[in-house]
Formats: C-alpha cells, sequence, structure tokens
C-alpha cells in the first residue's frame, strides 16, 4: 500500500509548541476511526514530505489519534511507513545520542540520548500487525514519534535548563518571524492568542 501524496493532496498546518495537543497523549486508533485515519494519512505524508521531515505524528497536525508516519528516504527513495497504534516492546541498555530536532520546534536542535535499539509493534492501515526491530536513525525516530503520541517532545528529555533555553529561543524567533503561520486554531485567533500561544510555558 502507497501512501505518496500527489499535488493536489492538502498540505496540512503544522502545530508548534507550545500547545496543548502537543502535550496530550493521543487516542488510540479503533475501528470506527478507519475512514478518518485513510482521510488523514495521505495528508500527514504530503505534509512530512512537503515540510520537509523524515516523521510526523497526528498530533503536529492536531489530530489526537496514536497515528504516526515515516520515510527516511534510504538511498534518496521512498519508503513510507504508517504506523497506527505503535508502542515500544522492548528496548536495549546500551543508549545512543543522536542530534534530533522536530518539526513542531522548527530551526531547534539537540542531541538526545535514547536506547540504541528498540522492537516496536503496530499496526498498518489495514489493520494487520507487525513488528520492527530498529538500530540507528530508524530507532531514533520510532522513538521520537511515538513519545510525540505520548505527548512528549524531544526537549521533554533534556535538563529543565536547556529545554526552557530552546523553547525560549523558539519563542523569540517566532515572535520576531511571525510570517510563518502557526496552527491553523492560534492563527485564528487573532494576535492576542498568537502572543499567548508563542509565550506560553510548554
Ligand atoms: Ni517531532
Amino acid at each position: 500500500m502507497r501512501f505518496m501524496a500527489d499535488a493536489a493532496t492538502e498540505i496540512l498546518p503544522i502545530v508548534i509548541a507550545p500547545a496543548r495537543i502537543l502535550k496530550t497523549k493521543t487516542r488510540r486508533v479503533g475501528p470506527a476511526d478507519a475512514a478518518a485515519v485513510g482521510a488523514l494519512l495521505p495528508r500527514m505524508f504530503a505534509t512530512m514530505y512537503h515540510a520537509p521531515g523524515i516523521g510526523l505524528a497526528a498530533p503536529q497536525v492536531g489530530v489526537d489519534l496514536a497515528v504516526t508516519v515515516i520515510d527516511l528516504m534510504p538511498d534518496d527513495k521512498p519508503n513510507p511507513i504508517a504506523l497506527i497504534n505503535p508502542e515500544i516492546v522492548a528496548a536495549s541498555a546500551e543508549l545512543a545520542a543522536r542530534e534530533e530536532g522536530c518539526l513542531s520546534l522548527p530551526g531547534q536542535y539537540a542531541e538526545v540520548t535514547r536506547p540504541a535499539r528498540v522492537k516496536v509493534r503496530y499496526e498498518d492501515p489495514s489493520g494487520a500487525r507487525h513488528e520492527i526491530e530498529a538500530e540507528g536513525l530508524l530507532a531514533a525516530c520510532l522513538q521520537h514519534e511515538i513519545d510525540h503520541l505520548n505527548g512528549i517532545l524531544f526537549v521533554d528529555h533534556l535538563s529543565a535548563l536547556k529545554r526552557n533555553i530552546i523553547l525560549r529561543r523558539l519563542a523569540k524567533e517566532r515572535r520576531q518571524n511571525p510570517a510563518t503561520p502557526l496552527s491553523a486554531g492560534a492563527s485564528a485567533g487573532g494576535a492576542g492568542t498568537r502572543e499567548k500561544a508563542l509565550t506560553g510555558r510548554v
């Protein structure tokens, strides 16, 4: 099953931190969500490729469902993976540090330490169950995206000091360059709401 979006596929606005939905655990996808997920996935892939990014979780486009998409583009070729209700079922004791960024914290990067290898169980869009073992970039990406589904951002793995430096820098950059739209919800609220969203503490 391919999810390559065509040019007509809608690009969704990406929610920028701080935002409540980025701090909220998502709801598991059930059979009643099949149509919503089917409509969401091509838009999530289109939004991720457009950003561009290598992973995107549903809360980052304002959707409260345990859905994430990943494409590491190995050898510059598309390799889209859609993960429904993913969970980490095993993680190595060995750790690995890697610089991470996030589409919801644009322009911000920090080294994050996580288990070097993970085993992840998930469902594909047809409902079939899968298990993958990952290391390297894919392991970090899977953990980053599954974190999003649990209301956790990469900065939450840093010290409070480092986290606050990054969040303040992001807020300052957003104030100085408000041209980039925030989430649809935030920008619809007018200048007052936007200012509050930008300066609020995550
Ligand atoms: Ni992210």
